[in-house]
């Protein structure tokens, strides 16, 4: 079993001592309910690093008013089993109060990048997740740490947090995992119908779709965009798209798609929000 820690006077007091004997901290930040993407993480990292920490917590101040901070998925004993399996050394799984004693008081603002896509349907999101992460870093001192590609404006945004704020860590992306049907792994998707289920493969089925307007000579994002757009509308469930945006990958908008670009959507299925991106291979 890995070893549990609550506080993070004990984690300290621990990885200090790793520390010491120079052994190297990988790290992966997540918020619980572990499935196949998380455990990408957890695999490279336990490649990469003599000791792995896995961090479970639900942050608060990610979430905004109205969204499923109370309803996201937690269990903690499962966790821990998968954290078992894949050879996790240290799990930290703080309460709220331990994070926040204070309250929200000091938070990292993550400027223009934070505002964009995600940033414009979930105000706020991005300077919760960098200022958590940055406690958390701050809590773990790890030599590397892990984010996954699934969550690319997050990845990106860590990038930035980390070079702007001279954090000496090396953060490594790693790609999104997905079922076997193609739908991208998610906490949320235990949230689905078996009929929004099959709805919601409509965000891979488009990229597909989008790969082969491209393979087919198409250049023009907003007619790959709009494409996108009426395919998935098609699919019952679908409430509402947010946005579909075709990026450099530095989430820059582009007019015309290249190799190496991004496609990155949002989606509500039902009462679910779901987001996905693909990385342009032509
Ligand atoms: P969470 O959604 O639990 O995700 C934790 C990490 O797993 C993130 O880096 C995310 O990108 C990665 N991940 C999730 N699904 C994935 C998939 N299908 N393939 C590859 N990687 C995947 O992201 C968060 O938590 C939080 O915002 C956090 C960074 C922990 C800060 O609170």
């Amino acid at each position: 079993m890995p070893l549990l820690f609550k506080k993070i006077k004990d984690l300290r007091n621990y990885l200090k001592s790793i520390r010491c004997d120079k052994k190297e901290i990988g790290f992966v930040p997540t918020m619980g309910y572990l499935h196949e993407g998380h455990r990408a993480l957890i695999r490279m990292a336990r490649n990469q690093n003599d000791v792995v920490v896995v961090s479970i917590f639900v942050n608060p101040t990610q979430f905004g008013e109205g969204e499923d901070y109370d309803r996201y998925p937690r269990d903690l004993e499962r966790d821990l089993a998968i954290c078992e399996e894949e050879g996790v050394d240290v799990v930290f799984a703080p309460e709220v109060s331990e994070i926040y004693p204070r309250g929200y008081r000091t938070k990292v603002c993550v400027g223009e990048l934070g505002k964009r896509l995600e940033g414009e349907f979930r105000p706020g999101h991005f300077d919760g997740v960098a200022t958590v992460v940055v406690k958390l870093f701050n809590i773990v001192q790890p030599h590397r740490a892990y984010f996954g590609e699934k969550d690319y404006q997050q990845l990106k945004i860590i990038e930035q947090v980390v070079e702007d704020l001279n954090i000496p860590v090396e953060i490594v992306p790693v790609p999104i995992v997905r079922e076997k049907d193609g739908l991208a792994c998610s906490s949320r998707n235990v949230y689905l119908s078996p009929e929004e289920r099959e709805s919601a493969l409509s965000l891979y089925k488009s990229f597909l779709l989008a790969e082969k307007m491209i393979k087919a000579g198409e250049r023009d994002a907003e007619r790959i965009k709009e494409a996108i757009k009426t395919f998935i509308q098609k699919h019952p469930h679908v409430k509402g798209i947010d946005y579909v945006e075709i990026t450099d990958e530095n989430l820059n908008p582009k007019k015309t798609v290249e190799k190496g670009d991004r496609i990155l959507l949002a989606v509500r299925v039902g009462n679910t929000r779901l987001i996905d991106n693909w990385k342009v291979e032509i």
